[in-house]
């Protein structure tokens, strides 16, 4: 795994910076494999990324496959939902066809089920003998240290489904379908947008900690084996940690 931490003076450098990192990925992912399969997150983090990814130069975006990496299991004109946030965002702003993009049925009977159905609907879309590989996988990290919604000690951490259900650990509070660690970590790149002092312990100890408790601090977990992972933090989160290539 190829580690990169990027050290950003605030909350709104670390939005540009973030639909900077997605813009040329998701350009070298085209060039190279003729698609760019991303994964949104949820969160009040990366809005501003999104809008500003939005009006990124030199991405075709009909080449562009759009998922969520995790999603409250509510209405889609729900407030809470991600697939609303990821729709005012950057959807309804880049031109990316009806058909490139693929949200969680929250229709479905239970969030389970909707777990279910997302995962074979990655699988077919995403493809690969394996686990499918997404171009990158984009997460927050909540106070708490969850990522997508792998909340500690929470029953999709140790799920061996590659999309699962899960209670909510923080607000809000509702059901909620999330990636699991091994669809995350088997990602070509992993970009991790977090910032603020409330966070700062739990990104230091994620970043720094040797053998970090995954079940107490789920961002720990991302490890992408074969990929990289990127962290971009502000310097309220960074606290004395420094920028390392
Ligand atoms: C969700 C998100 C979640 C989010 C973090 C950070 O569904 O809530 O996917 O994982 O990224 O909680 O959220 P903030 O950026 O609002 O702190």
């Amino acid at each position: 795994m190829d580690r990169q931490v990027v050290v950003v003076e605030n909350t709104a450098a670390l939005s540009i910076k973030g639909a900077e990192l997605i813009a040329q990925h998701a350009r070298k992912a085209i060039a190279e494999r003729g698609r760019f399969v991303l994964a949104l997150a949820g969160g009040s983090t990366v809005k501003a990324a999104y809008q500003l990814l939005a009006h990124a130069d030199g991405i075709d975006w009909k080449r562009v496959s759009v998922f969520w990496g995790d999603e409250r299991f509510v209405d889609q004109e729900n407030p809470y939902s991600n697939y609303r946030l990821g729709r005012s965002a950057l959807l309804d702003r880049a031109i990316i066809p009806a058909r490139n993009i693929y949200a969680v049925d929250v229709t479905s009977p239970t969030p389970a089920e909707g777990a279910a159905r997302y995962e074979t609907t990655i699988r077919e879309v995403v493809g690969g003998d394996g686990v499918p590989v997404f171009d990158l996988i984009q997460l927050g990290m909540g106070p708490d240290g969850h990522t997508a919604s792998l909340f500690p000690n929470s029953s999709a951490l140790t799920s061996q489904s590659l999309v699962a259900a899960n209670h909510a650990g923080l607000a809000p509070w509702v059901d909620r379908v999330t990636f699991t660690l091994p669809l995350i970590n088997a990602a070509r790149t992993v970009l991790i947008l977090a910032g603020g002092e409330n966070k700062s312990a739990h990104i230091q100890q994620a970043i720094e900690g040797e053998n970090a408790d995954i079940a107490s601090l789920p961002v720990a977990g991302v490890r992408p084996e074969n990929g990289e992972l990127i962290w971009v933090i502000d310097k309220a989160a960074a606290g004395e940690l420094t920028a390392t290539s």
